[in-house]
């Protein structure tokens, strides 16, 4: 038997950081219309999908059986939010009889109407785009992580030929500046310290006369604003202000995460990404030259149709002239309805596995490389979480590295911390003033795998 009268809520959010931010969104929505959080057994199951990769509907229909599947005498409702339910909408509900609402992206602050019809039995699609902005109907924001997201901008207009977003996301739209500052200053007093302004294309964010620059200014003057930051970029929108901005807004952050996909040209080109290896490498060096410590990041595609060894090479090269601090690479996945899916020389899968691996090796070595160049500096981290060990915590350098430490500050403070020690994925610290001392535990301080 179906739940019809749903009193708690469970949000599952796959994917990036706008449906991670998409999902707490839809919590305070719930929260909002009287229904409680709840974990995976609650009535309500919202599953917010991810499109950008890999099988992702078929992914959903599995994770679908897999919640109808959970014993007990009622079958929870079920709301497919997100990409999937935007690239697929009415096969959702062709296909899978038990779910219960389908709600693309840009429409999902018309749920408490969606929920009103499946409570009373119907089941609800809403994929529409509509013209009203979701945001000017959102609730309030309410508590947050000391590390809070705030969407500036969805959507994009570059359409790479790979790429599902500017279908499932739709055009790219900038929301009003007075209306971000607004949220950022409503994060500020429900205990955020640090704001990620997030977009699909987040550097062409402008409101017609202010670009990006300008937004992080104004960030920089909400006091209780300790950290700003943002993801993610595209090469062709990193004007000469920004770059400035991270010589010149202490609250800025150096950490930039710029996407290149290939170090080919030929390839680039193909991708219709608008820029060159070489037109890369320069902004990778204006922005060095404005913050000398700024940590890179980046994405890359292997095994775009068409690429040869030689080809791939010249990503290795490029890797190895930028030098990550961190990096995510993929192995190019031909989603249906984009240009490049129809292309010539696809490459084969074990083929694809082989650069990866190659791919993956080099930056690893990069990424470790860059967290032992951090040993020995003094930086201030913000505790985000608990650690595994009890009294450790776990917060984020300025570089964007998990640091772990024993401590008795707590989690939302700011701590002056010496790194002494380094791994792949994180380091390990020893805080400062009034919470130092505990030397001999830090010998044995974690450094998470
Ligand atoms: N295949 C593989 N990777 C992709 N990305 C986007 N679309 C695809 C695809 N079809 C990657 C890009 C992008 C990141 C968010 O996901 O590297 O920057
Ligand atoms: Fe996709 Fe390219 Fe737009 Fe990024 S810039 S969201 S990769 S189309």
């Amino acid at each position: 038997m179906k739940n019809r009268d749903p009193a708690t809520f469970h949000v599952k959010s796959f994917g990036c950081q706008m449906n991670a931010y998409d999902g707490e969104r839809m919590a305070e929505l719930l929260a909002a219309e009287g229904l409680a959080a709840a974990g995976e057994d609650a009535d309500l199951i919202v599953l917010n999908t991810c499109h950008i990769r890999e099988k992702a509907a078929e992914k959903v229909y599995s994770e679908i059986g897999r919640v109808l599947k959970r014993a007990g005498p009622e079958q929870p409702m079920i709301a497919v939010a997100g990409c999937v339910a935007q690239a697929e909408g009415a096969e959702i509900i062709r296909r899978a009889p038990g779910v219960d609402i389908v709600v693309g992206p840009q429409a999902y602050h018309r749920l408490p109407a969606l929920l009103a019809k499946a409570r009373s039995g119907g089941r609800a699609l809403d994929t529409d785009m509509p013209p009203e902005s979701k945001f000017g109907v959102l609730p309030a924001r309410r508590r947050q992580s000391p590390a809070a997201f705030l969407t500036v901008q969805e959507g994009c207009d570059k359409f790479c030929t790979y790429c599902v977003v500017p279908y499932t996301r739709g055009a790219e739209v900038s929301r009003p500046f007075a209306a971000i500052l607004d949220e950022a200053k409503a994060l500020v007093d429900s205990g955020a310290k640090e704001i990620t302004l997030l977009g699909q294309n987040v550097n062409a964010w402008s409101d017609g006369e202010r670009g990006l620059e300008q937004l992080i200014r104004a960030l920089d003057a909400v006091p209780g604003l300790a950290r700003i930051r943002y993801t993610t970029s595209h090469p062709n929108d990193m004007s000469e202000g920004l770059i400035r901005a991270h010589a010149e807004v202490a609250k800025l952050m150096p950490y930039l995460h710029l996407p290149v996909q290939s170090g080919s040209d030929r390839l680039l080109r193909a991708m219709n990404r608008s820029h060159t290896s070489a037109s890369y490498l320069r902004i990778i060096e204006r922005v060095r030259s404005a913050r000398p410590d700024i940590a890179i990041s980046g994405d890359f595609i292997v095994g775009f149709a068409g690429e040869t060894e030689a080809d791939f090479a010249a990503t290795l090269n490029l890797v190895r002239s930028v030098n990550y601090a961190q990096a995510f690479s993929f192995k190019y996945s031909r989603r249906p309805g984009t240009p490049a899916a129809g292309m010539e020389g696809q490459v084969p899968a074990e083929m694809m596995d082989e650069r990866l691996k190659r791919l993956q090796a080099l930056l690893d070595a990069q990424q470790l490389a860059f967290n032992r160049a951090t040993v020995g500096r003094r930086a201030e981290v913000l505790l985000e979480r608990p650690g595994r060990r009890p009294g450790q915590l776990v917060g984020k350098s300025p570089w964007l590295q998990s640091v772990h430490l024993e401590t008795g500050a707590a989690i939302g403070d700011l701590v002056e911390v010496d790194i002494v020690s380094a791994g792949p994925n994180s380091v390990a610290g020893l805080g400062l003033g009034a919470e130092a001392g505990n030397g001999p535990g830090l010998a044995a301080a974690a450094v998470a795998a």
